[in-house]
């Protein structure tokens, strides 16, 4: 029996996460669950599951505890939970930079990380990976890693990464020549700048493949969640910028691939579900049964494939900027990125003004080199405050 902490259990990812704990109650429990501000939601979710630890970002009132339920209040408070002894594997499904203390503390504390919260590798990749390399030792040295393949500290839940994951099993690094990270393309694939100027909320929120939260949702449009994603791979799989591609697959098909020194080219492919990498990095090195329709070739029709648009769609390009200059810049863009969606949703800000935002706070950073939490956590507040007075 796994025992699991879901963090960000009242959102996309984390919902997903307890429909797959739904469908697999001899394998995983849920023990501690954290949220932001849907309390009562969360709440809900601790007296389905039996979960006597909760743990909510915002202060709410809470006029029906469940008896036995802990409840505590605050990022501290979330952060505490993945150091609870009952816990053996932490699901990050936070949104955001919010979700960095909470990656870091899970693998400080010896425990696997089911990472959705692709932000905590781009801000603190630097940070977080040689904790997982540690974590990874110790599974190795205690015998509680697969005799093959990876020792699974790290599992990552974005699908990309999870099939890049399961293409790497069995292969070796020197031999790897490329990582090709698959692009939906987003619901304005194709348009142009101009067409993309007056560009709303509602539209933007519209995407064609997946159903994500909307701060994903919105990244995706604007190709920065493909750029946060290279960026990730970059951490997860120690592989040069320059030998990570990105390739635009409109059906969503393949998830990922990996190229080989031989021209080989493996290829992860399934259906466009959610549960079924968050199901793998709870159930590696095992596969379960999962609660979705299997892929069906004879009615996948064709597969299409282009370069993604990195004029129009400045964000990726962006990234990759930020990611090739590294240190504290990838935390500053990140930050940067969080508040011109946060402004956009709330009407405060264009479409277009998000890119110039980024851009103009990664022109104004003063890089420096990772060292330690505190000075990311300061770094993001310094983003946070440069891009508000940047929004148009
Ligand atoms: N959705 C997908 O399909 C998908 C795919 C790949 C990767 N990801 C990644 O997974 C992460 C989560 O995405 P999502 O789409 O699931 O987002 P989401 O639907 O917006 O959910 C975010 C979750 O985080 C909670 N939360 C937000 N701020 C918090 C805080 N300060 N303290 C505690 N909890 C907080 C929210 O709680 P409340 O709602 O209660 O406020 C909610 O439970 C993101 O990093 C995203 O990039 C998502």
């Amino acid at each position: 029996m796994k025992r699991i902490a879901v963090l960000g259990s009242t959102g996309s990812i984390g919902t997903q996460t307890l429909d797959v704990v739904r469908r697999h109650p001899d394998k995983l429990q849920v023990v501690a669950l954290a949220a932001g501000r849907r309390a009562d939601e969360a709440l809900a979710q601790a007296l389905e599951f039996g979960a006597n630890a909760v743990a909510l970002g915002a202060e709410a009132r809470i006029e029906d505890a469940p008896d036995g339920v802990d409840i505590a209040f605050g990022a501290e408070a979330v952060a505490a939970l993945v150091g609870l002894p009952e816990v053996d594997v932490v699901v990050n499904a936070l949104v955001g930079a919010a979700g960095l203390r909470a990656s870091y503390e899970t693998l400080r504390a010896g425990k696997v990380l089911a990472l959705a919260n692709k932000e905590s590798l781009v801000v603190g990749g630097e940070l977080i990976m040689p904790l997982a390399a540690a974590v990874d030792e110790r599974r190795r040295a205690a015998g509680l890693a697969p005799a093959h393949g990876p020792a699974g500290a790290l599992m990552p839940i974005d699908s990309e990464h999870g099939a890049i994951y399961q293409c790497l099993i069995g292969e070796e690094h020197r031999e790897v020549e490329r990582l090709w990270v698959t692009a939906s393309g987003g619901p304005f694939r194709g348009r142009t700048r101009d067409e993309l100027r007056d560009i709303t909320p509602a539209q933007a929120l519209a995407h064609p493949t997946w159903n994500m939260g909307p701060k994903i949702t919105i990244d995706s449009s604007t190709l920065m969640n493909k750029g946060l994603e290279v960026i990730e791979a970059h951490h997860l799989f120690d592989m040069p910028y320059d030998r990570i591609s990105v390739v635009v697959q409109p059906q969503s098909a393949i998830h990922s691939m990996v190229e080989f020194s031989d021209g080989s080219v493996k290829a992860h492919l399934g259906t466009t579900d959610m549960r079924i990498p968050i199901q793998y990095a709870l159930s590696y090195p095992e596969r379960w049964d999962a609660p979705v329709e299997p892929l069906d070739f004879t009615k996948l029709g064709s597969l299409d494939f282009a370069e993604p648009d990195t004029e129009t769609f400045r964000c990726l390009a962006l990234a990759r900027i930020a990611g090739e200059r590294g240190g504290t810049l990838p935390c500053a863009m990140n930050a940067a990125n969080e508040v011109a969606v946060a402004a956009f949703l709330a009407g405060e800000g264009s479409y277009l003004g998000i890119a110039e935002c980024v851009e103009a706070v990664m022109g104004s950073h003063d890089v420096q080199p990772v060292e330690s939490v505190e000075q990311l956590l300061e770094v993001d507040r310094w983003a946070r405050e440069t891009a508000c007075a940047s929004i148009r």
